[in-house]
């Protein structure tokens, strides 16, 4: 079970752990905050004799509800069941606020643990007491959100039950014994024979066999397949890189990033220390991130400007302690961070507080330090990124941020609130077109090829065109060590298109049509300049954009949506071409050179 965890270990690592049923209606847990060698010690320390059995369920962690800590790995308990846990429960509050009522006493902070006692009071009391399955069905039916769950029953040792639901679940078929995972990866050392479960599912799991019903418990049936992959490429999905594989979750990542912050026609944050009336006081808004997370904190300032009519000013977060900016208590910092470890972010976050400013995260890594530090946090949901470069956790910060545009405009009364919820259902419509353009990328991975050899790749947009003009050259430069600028395309004039000459490759992002008007003819006159010079254009625009695609030497179609929203569609072909041409180059896509995932150095 370790080794099956430590392939599951990319996908969490702040915490792990297993429970055992030994057959006898006991069960053993172990977990641990850490990295799995961790819970590895606490193993080989309490002997492997004392974990008999042949059914047990482990889990390694990502901490979205409570931080990392032993109290809040998997799995919980409660009395004979175990459960683990992938995905939110939507209404773990509720749920948690009926349990307590009932007298059951919660012992984590997580979402998760709800679970667990749901099932334990079903089995003791519920209109199926002591039947496991049934039981099973009953909780899975009253849960909200994304999840995949297992659960264990000490008094039913040869049976596990699972369920899954926007989350991933496989499972594993051997002779005389049974796999369920998050990916292949998990077992991939036992069986080659694995089964894709659908929405939904609920399935029975015994050494010797399994069934799959539906929530009601009506049978269906999974998708058999066989599984080719090597060990090593399982880890990655299939993929030849993380990175790949990480572009390909955005949709995912997007989507998780919503789930749960639109309650009761209501932008809700995951945590809020501040008071709504001091959210009200708010007269100006600074953001501070680096690299990537400035990007999109540069993609944030025309959302927040334009919903809440706030000044909002986007700094690199190694500049802005150390040129005294005006800060005062109804200045409201944004820092955001990935990690949530880096450096220049965290001293910036300490900075303004000791100035009496408010700081809210938007961090993707739970119980990090720039979160604890803040007044309010959004956490984005886009799960372990293990490729240096960001992706998905590019894409999902630019989720969250629009979150907080809207929840500034809902608390500043510059949105209706069926304004707001017009937004959200926008930002809803998002991951079906960023899925679009995922699968679609084939045709800009033969552009990279060709222009593999460029010595200089310029990047133009306007409006937000411009933070993703300038994620793709820092996606080209840290990833194939290529010249790459990016630039406002109106500032061309006033310098940089000296740099133009023959044959050099220049991105455009065209504004969506719905932004036709002045943008995208200005973008127009600029391509027709630069092209007049002998660059080559590589257009990225909406589908059916008819007035942009004779002057593209490579045109890039992707789906229409509103300006605002667009850089979660155009940004994507700039991670495809980069990731390319470093792979083209013979360069480690996952771990550039001089790079290091989280920079906790100033
Ligand atoms: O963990 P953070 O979001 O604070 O990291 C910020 C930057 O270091 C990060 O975005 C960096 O620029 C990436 N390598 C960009 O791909």
């Amino acid at each position: 079970m370790v080794e099956a965890l430590r392939r599951m270990e990319y996908r969490g690592y702040d915490s792990s752990g297993v429970a055992v049923l030994d057959g006898s209606g006991a069960s053993r847990v172990e977990k641990k905050e850490g990295k799995l060698a961790n819970l590895e010690a606490a193993l080989d320390s309490a002997g492997h004799d004392s974990f008999p059995g042949t059914t047990g369920i482990g889990h390694t962690r990502w901490a979205t509800h409570g931080r990392p800590s032993d109290r809040n790995a998997h799995p919980h308990v409660s009395g004979d069941v175990a459960i683990v846990h992938n995905g939110i429960i939507e209404n773990f509050a509720p749920l948690r606020a009926e349990l307590e009522a009932a007298g059951v006493e919660l012992v984590s902070d997580t979402d998760s643990e709800v679970a667990a006692h749901l099932l334990m009071c079903e089995m003791a009391s519920g209109p199926h007491a002591g039947d496991f399955v049934a039981s099973c069905r009953a909780v899975l039916n009253r849960l909200e959100g994304a999840f995949t769950l297992v659960f264990s029953h000490a008094a039913h040792p040869g049976t596990l039950v699972a369920a899954r639901r926007s989350t991933p679940l496989v499972l594993g078929v051997g002779k005389g014994e049974m796999f369920l995972g998050s990916d292949v990866a998990a077992f991939i050392e036992h069986t080659r024979e694995a089964v894709e479960l659908g929405q939904d599912n609920v399935v029975v799991l015994r050494a010797d066999g399994y069934e799959i019903t539906d929530l009601a418990g009506e049978p269906t049936e999974g998708r058999p397949f066989h599984i080719d992959w090597d060990l090593a490429a399982a880890e990655k999905g299939g993929y030849d890189y993380f990175m790949l594989k990480e572009i390909a979750e955005q949709p995912a990542a997007v989507a998780d990033t919503l789930l749960g912050h639109f309650q009761d026609g209501r932008i809700v944050l995951d945590e809020q220390r501040i008071s709504d009336q001091d959210l009200r006081d708010i007269d100006k808004v600074f953001i501070v991130a680096c690299g990537s997370a400035y990007h999109s904190g540069m993609v944030a300032k025309y959302a927040i400007e334009h919903w809440t009519r706030l000044p909002c000013e986007v700094e690199i977060a190694s500049e802005f302690r150390y040129r005294d900016p005006v800060l005062d208590r109804s200045t409201l910092v944004v820092a955001i961070s990935q990690s949530g470890e880096t450096a220049d972010t965290l001293e910036a976050v300490r900075h303004a507080k000791s100035q009496k400013a408010r700081v809210l995260a938007v961090c993707n890594t739970n119980g990090s330090q720039i979160p604890r530090e803040a007044d309010a946090v959004l956490y984005t949901h886009a799960g372990p990124e293990i490729g240096v470069a960001s992706t998905k956790a590019y894409l999902a910060q630019i989720t969250a941020n629009y979150l907080v545009g809207l929840a500034l405009a809902q608390a500043r009364g510059t949105k209706y609130p069926d304004e707001v919820a017009a937004e959200f259902r926008q930002l809803e419509k998002m991951p079906e077109a960023i899925q679009k353009v995922v699968d679609s990328l084939d045709p800009v991975r033969e552009i990279a090829r060709e222009l593999a050899d460029s010595k200089s790749v310029l990047f133009l947009g306007r409006h937000v065109g411009y933070p993703t003009a300038l994620e793709g050259a820092l996606k080209l430069k840290e990833l194939a060590y290529m010249h790459a600028e990016g630039f406002p395309a109106g500032e061309l004039k006033h310098g940089p298109i000296a740099l133009i000459e023959d044959g050099l490759p220049v991105f455009i992002v065209m504004p969506p049509v719905e932004g036709r008007g002045v943008l995208h003819s200005k973008l127009v006159s600029n391509i027709q300049e630069i092209r007049a010079r002998g660059a080559r254009t590589i257009v990225i625009a909406e589908e059916g954009d008819e007035v942009v695609r004779p002057l593209s030497d490579y045109f890039i179609p992707i789906p229409a949506s509103t300006t605002l929203l667009q850089p979660l569609l155009a940004t994507i072909p700039y991670q495809a071409f980069a990731a390319e041409v470093a792979a083209a180059r013979g360069y480690d896509v996952d771990k550039p050179r001089n790079l290091a995932k989280s920079v906790t150095v100033e």
